[in-house]
Order: C-alpha cells, then structure tokens, then sequence
C-alpha cells in the first residue's frame, strides 16, 4: 500500500461521507471507517508487515489520513446539525400575524351578583352593610331571639352544632342558620337610629331538593328608631321589590309567626318577568316588629324605640328573578347554569 493508494481510500471515505445525509448515517460511517474495527485500523495494523525502513512514512501517510477523515467527519457533522436545525426553525415557525387565542373571562356568581344588587339596593335608601360571624353561639342564634332553649320554634331549624359549649361557656357553637343573630350584634354595637342590612351565608342540616339547601345566603335587615311602624316596612319592602324585580312590583303581607318579631308577617311580591309575563303571589321572606324582648336583649327600651326587621333568602330572591326551578343549580358548578349570568 502506497501513498496513492492512501489517497484512493481517502477518496472514497470523504464520497461516503458526502452521501450520508444525516445524523444516524454519520454514525454509521464512523463506524465503519474511523471505529475500533473500522477501515483505518485495518490500515494502521498493515505496518506490521512493511519492511522497518517503510514503516515511519507509512505511519504518518496512514495517520494524515486519520486526521483528515476525522476533520471532514466533524465538519460534516456540524453541517448535518446546522440544516436540522435550519428545518426545525423552518416548520415551526410562528405567524406573530395571527390573531390571538383569547383568554376566557369569568364573570362574578349569579349568586355575588344576585347580593351586591340587593344590598345596593337597601344601600340607596340608607342603610349601612354589616358582617357577623358564620359560627355563633347558641344565645344569638335562638335564645336572645326570643327562642328558649324549650321553645318548639327551635325545632324548625336543624342545626349544625359545634361543639356544646364555646370556651366562655356561654353555651354550644353551632353555625348559624340565619342571619337573624345580627340584629343583636348591631345593637350591642351601636345606639338608634339603627338601619343595617347584613347579608351572610347560613346552615342547616337539611336534606336537600329543589327548594332546600343546606348552605344558602340570607339578608337580614335591621331598622330601629323613633316611631318605625309596619308602614314604614311595607314601604320599604315595596321600594326593594321595585328595585330588584321590576318598576311595576306590588307587595302584600300575610300573617307569619317567628317569636322575634309581633307582629310577624310573611311577604307576597308579585311582579313582571323579562319575558313580560306576570307572576302569582309569591312568598318572598319573613318580617316583623322587633319583639319588646328582643329590643330590651340588645339593650334598647321598647317604650321609647320601635323597629322592624326582616330576613330574605338570596337565593329566593335569584330563583323568583331569573325564573330558575332549583336551587341545587346555583352550587353544582356547571358552566352552562352559570354561564347564562355573565
Ligand atoms: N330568620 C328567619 C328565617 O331564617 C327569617 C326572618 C323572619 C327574619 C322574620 C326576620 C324576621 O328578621 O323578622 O327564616
């Protein structure tokens, strides 16, 4: 093997090499010509058999040839790289052009909605909004209600109940099961003319259907001052209802009894729906006159204030609105009920 026939090789190896067109293929040439038992190899072990004085020129002749095969295999390998990756770029590119995916935007509950457009109501005619706690204890929820822990009315309300007595030991903790507590909170806290709405959410351990939660909003309302007669809730009932169902809204009370108020009332609204039918008469909350005892619990003489109060369920008053069959609809989470309120 001489000089030219050096060359030959070389020739052939750089032909294959310029024929493997990618990656995997270089691979394998490597192999071929540059590995353990590749091509070269086979010609570096041929010095054994040249005569001692050929060896060293044959050496370096077969070594140059390692050297170029190896430049070109690195030269090709980056140019292989190079056109991959002009072909990534190439197929993926962005059209910066194209109108954008928009991102969906949520819209606030049927429910927050149905409460901030209750309670600006009440705010429009004066009153402030106030918070109590979902976790009471037993003497808001009932006893200072003029509930007694004997009182039959107790048991219309199954109760969620915490512990039996809270650390002060002023009897058990229960979540509340209607907002009803807060007329008392309002008045330890602030002397009349009181006139508060304070919506929140409440608890009962209820089976549900399609009129019963066991969690559900209610507002309570609160109005205590100088001569604050029926009248003045009537009329203040009836501007609410033409808020928030519709301008022609008409109200009419029907006897009720919850032992804090005398006289208890129910109130029927009937009003026109978006589809311009009328509605029946329907139940929409309880009311009253603050019971004497209850005023005097909150630390207010009855001889010299009266006051009335009134407790709505939130829910009601969205299913009565929007015309909804079933309450369960407003918590299950389901895009297509919840969508429709955006
Ligand atoms: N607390 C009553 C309920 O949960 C609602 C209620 C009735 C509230 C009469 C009142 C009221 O303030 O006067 O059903």
């Amino acid at each position: 093997m001489d000089n030219q026939d050096l060359q030959q090789v070389a020739a052939e190896a750089l032909a294959e090499l310029e024929s493997a067109s990618d990656l995997p293929a270089l691979t394998r040439w490597k192999g071929q010509w540059l590995g353990d038992k590749g091509k070269v190899r086979a010609l570096i072990g041929n010095i054994r058999n040249l005569a001692t004085d050929q060896r060293s020129a044959y050496g370096q002749a077969v070594n140059a040839l390692k050297e170029q095969l190896e430049a070109a295999l690195n030269e090709r390998e980056a140019g292989l790289k190079q056109s991959a990756l002009h072909h990534a770029l190439a197929s993926d590119t962005v059209d910066i052009t194209l109108p954008g995916r928009p991102a969906e935007m949520g819209h606030m509950h049927v429910i927050s909605r149905t409460i901030r457009e209750v309670t600006s109501a009440f705010v429009q005619m004066g009153f402030q909004i106030w918070e109590g706690p979902e976790v009471e204890v037993d003497r808001y929820n009932f006893e200072l209600l003029n509930i007694p822990a004997e009182h039959p009315a107790r048991s219309m309300q199954d109760t969620f109940y915490i512990s039996d007595q809270d650390k002060r030991g002023t009897g058990s903790l229960l979540l509340r099961t209607h907002t009803s507590p807060n007329q008392m909170r309002v008045m330890e806290q602030v002397k009349p003319p009181i006139r508060v709405v304070v919506p929140g959410r409440c608890y009962r351990a209820e089976r549900t259907d399609a009129t019963h939660e066991f969690y559900f909003y209610q507002m309570e309302a609160l109005v205590v001052a100088e001569k604050v007669t029926l009248a003045d809730l009537k009329g203040t009932l009836a501007t609410f209802a033409r808020l928030v169902f519709s301008p022609d809204a008409e109200v009419r009370f029907v006897c009720g009894y919850f032992s804090y108020v005398e006289p208890g009332v129910e109130l029927m609204v009937r009003y026109t729906l978006p589809n311009g039918k009328r509605t029946n008469w329907l139940e929409l909350l309880g009311a009253g006159m603050v019971h004497p005892n209850v005023l005097r619990n909150g630390g207010i003489d009855p001889d010299k204030y009266s006051g009335f109060a009134f407790g709505m369920g939130l829910e009601r008053v969205a299913l009565l609105k929007y015309g909804i069959d079933d309450i369960r609809h407003f918590y299950a989470n389901d895009l297509r009920f919840l969508e429709q309120f955006g």
